[in-house]
């Protein structure tokens, strides 16, 4: 008789076999592909089955506001990714950050956060948590003085991003962890901008780690989605029940486009960080350029820190052209292949002016001090052939006048 296929323990795989294989629940019909679990609820054979599921007693799926298959593929296979004991997948990647960060505090507890955050992110720093009594510092990301400066007696927990938007500063995550455990308080940082592949945060120190599954995860610009990751005790503690009751639940449906993602991210986010290093080296030499901010170029100016916490730039290169804003938009308005839109993490190139889109809420002085400028612009490459993205940039930064987008189509 033959003896049934062994399967590896996926901690023992590489990421790239964990991606693949990692975390499926086979249904009795030994699908390949993992299955989409589109429903509500459950059925339970017996009153008994359902009391203890309820009890947690027996494991097995409830309501699908809190537990689903496809959900839970989705979320173990990011665990397996991130080294994290645990995770939980919701709506938005803004679901992420406001459950991270709410399910943590109360009234009279103290929040520190990083000056150069995702605006909507700012917001619940600043806004929405004062509201709950719970008061917030902000602070330059990369003084870590500032950080240890800013820690109070009741600061609960600290907050940043690394790579930050638009200007790709990076802040030292180890460093900021030993600042915040000291003062008793944990560390979550938002990993958007490297994505799971180029830097793992929770190795680093951070207790959470929280992701927009929108950007490099979906990575074809079709689905809204967050993760939170952590250990299992921060997710008992903080997340699961602040998620549970109030319903921020990512659908199973984007959950299984998020899951199928998973396992072409390696090749996705290699193929584009070798574009973006390209285009990066390109436009440094370009005379219209006045400079490239890449996390992957030796000029980065914290390129010690980059070697140290990332293992590689990054897809997303950010770029000042001369001439200000008139000469960032009458390129911008030439490219035919490279999209104008502020979303990033795509397979199609996108490119963003952050200053009239992004950022255009801050004051201009505001913006001068996050050294966003005018003429600055965020190019997220995508999966085109780079030699065709290199030659949409070099037409429209040679363009002589203001040209009509797709004049080629
Ligand atoms: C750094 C960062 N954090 C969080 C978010 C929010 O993600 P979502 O749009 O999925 O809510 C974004 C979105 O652009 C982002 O860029």
């Amino acid at each position: 008789m033959v003896s049934p296929r062994k399967s590896r323990d996926p901690q023992t795989l590489r990421p790239a076999t964990r991606l693949v294989h990692g975390a499926s629940l086979r249904s009795q019909f030994e699908e390949t592909s993992e299955a989409l679990f589109l429903t509500q609820g459950y059925l339970y054979d017996t009153m008994e089955i359902a009391e203890s599921r309820f009890k947690g007693t027996e494991p097995g799926f409830i309501y699908s506001r809190f537990s689903n298959p496809t959900v839970t593929m989705f979320e173990k296979r990011m665990a397996l990714l991130e080294g994290a004991e645990a995770a939980r997948a919701t709506a938005s990647g803004m679901a992420a950050v406001t459950a991270a960060l709410m399910g943590q505090v109360r009234a009279g507890d103290h929040v520190v956060a990083a000056k150069a955050c995702f605006g909507s992110c700012l917001y619940v720093v600043e806004d929405l948590l004062p509201r709950f009594g719970v008061s917030s510092t902000l602070v330059e990301g990369a003084d870590l003085g500032a950080w240890a400066q800013a820690m109070r007696p009741n600061t609960k927990t600290a907050f940043l991003e690394s790579p930050t938007n638009p200007t790709l500063e990076v802040i030292d995550i180890a460093g900021v962890a030993e600042i915040v455990h000291k003062a008793g308080a944990t560390l979550v940082v938002d990993n958007v901008f490297a994505s799971p592949m180029l830097q793992r945060p929770l190795q680093l120190g951070a207790d959470c780690v929280v992701y927009s599954a929108t950007k490099h995860i979906d990575g074809q610009g079709r689905t809204l989605g967050g993760v939170i990751l952590a250990s299992e005790a921060f997710i008992t503690a903080h997340i699961h029940n602040f998620l549970r009751q109030t319903g921020p639940s990512l659908s199973p449906f984007n959950a299984w486009v998020m899951l199928k993602s998973l396992e072409t991210l390696p090749v996705r986010v290699a193929a584009q960080m070798r574009s973006a290093e390209k285009i990066a080296d390109y436009l440094a030499d370009h005379q219209s350029v006045v400079r490239v901010l890449y996390p992957g170029r030796a000029d980065h100016p914290q390129a010690a820190l980059v070697k140290r916490q990332m293992s590689g730039g990054g897809t997303l290169v950010t770029f000042e052209v001369k001439g200000g804003k008139a000469a960032a938009f009458k390129m911008a308005n030439a490219l035919s292949i490279i999209g104008i839109s502020n979303n990033l993490g795509d397979a199609k190139s996108l490119l963003t002016h952050p200053a009239t889109t992004t950022h255009q809420r801050l004051k201009p002085e505001a913006r001068a001090h996050l050294g966003i400028g005018e003429g600055m612009v965020r190019l997220s490459v995508g999966l085109e052939d780079v030699d065709d993205l290199i030659e949409d940039l070099a037409q429209a930064l040679d363009a002589p006048g203001a040209q009509a987008r797709h004049a080629a189509e």
